[in-house]
């Protein structure tokens, strides 16, 4: 076959001109047959070909390498959390799992989640706008604080709680929820601050889609076990409700024996 040189440069311009060509980890969304789950950040990961595509055969090795060449988790943080989704594959001894088994309600899965709905009122696996409209209303500025996240979440528990008549949310699912809560964070935001800009978020969850285009790149410090410990701490912390009070009213003395005072004496 002949090239001209015509057609060499063609094909170089067609390459600059679209960049995706070469780029094994252009985002393609899920086809028939792909297996999808709840967490919206291994869906992306496939969709960017980080994971498997199909969402299938997730050993340890696999996990790792898309943690780290997707995000920049070392591999001991990605090791960890293989070991805490293995559970998800039924089968005992297991050394795989798939984006499918993550659905099984009350393993992994649960009520309350961000951007699903609980399984009691439909998929609990399939991004949901609605719900992710409660979600998003809660971050109340184009810069999300871990209080406008801690908000988002407690929100979605008292919907849950109100609205689902077989709403569970134990103290082990409270530890995952506060690492997903604080994940746009570790993967998108500030781990000094942990403050990350809105817009990262919401094209995440939309478009299940690493927001490159949008000017995110991956973090140049691998992310540890103790940054995540530490932003999970921080919304645990950023959930209690209770205020100091306002120190010009100085009403910081203890009220005893009537209504107001509840079961204090
Ligand atoms: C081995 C790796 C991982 C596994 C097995 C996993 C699994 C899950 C599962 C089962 C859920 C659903 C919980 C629910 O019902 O709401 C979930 C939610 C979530 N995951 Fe992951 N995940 C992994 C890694 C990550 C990473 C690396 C991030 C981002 C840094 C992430 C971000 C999230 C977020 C933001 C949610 C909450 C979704 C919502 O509430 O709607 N996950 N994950």
């Amino acid at each position: 076959m002949k090239f001209s040189i015509q057609s060499i440069l063609g094909l170089v311009g067609l390459a600059s001109a679209n960049p995706h060509i070469h780029d094994p980890h252009h985002w393609h969304p899920p086809g028939p047959g792909d297996f999808r789950g709840p967490c919206p950040m291994m869906n992306t990961l496939a969709n960017h070909n980080f994971l498997p595509h199909d969402g299938r055969n997730l050993t340890r090795a696999v996990v790792v390498d898309a943690l780290k060449s997707g995000l920049n988790f070392n591999a001991s943080l990605a090791s960890l959390m293989f070991d805490m989704a293995i559970v998800a594959n039924p089968q005992e001894n297991a050394t795989y799992f798939t984006l499918d088994h993550l659905n099984r309600h009350n393993v992994l899965e649960h009520d309350a989640s961000l951007s699903r709905a609980d399984a009691f009122a439909g998929s609990n696996h399939i991004f949901n706008a609605t719900v992710f409209a409660q979600t998003r209303a809660f971050w109340t500025s184009p810069t999300v604080t871990p209080e406008m996240l801690a908000n988002s979440k407690l929100a979605r528990q008292i919907v849950s709680r109100a609205f689902n008549p077989t709403y569970t949310f134990t103290q082990s699912t409270e530890q995952f929820s506060l690492g997903e809560v604080a994940a746009p964070i570790i993967a998108f935001g500030d781990l000094e601050t942990g403050q990350v800009e809105r817009e990262l978020v919401e094209y995440f969850f939309e478009n299940e889609r690493l927001p490159t285009e949008l000017g995110w790149t991956a973090k140049a410090d691998a992310i540890t076990q103790e940054d995540v410990l530490r932003i999970s701490g921080m919304i645990s912390a950023a959930t209690n409700l209770i205020t100091d009070a306002p120190t010009e009213t100085g009403a910081t003395h203890a009220r005893r024996g009537d209504l107001h005072a509840g079961l204090r004496v």
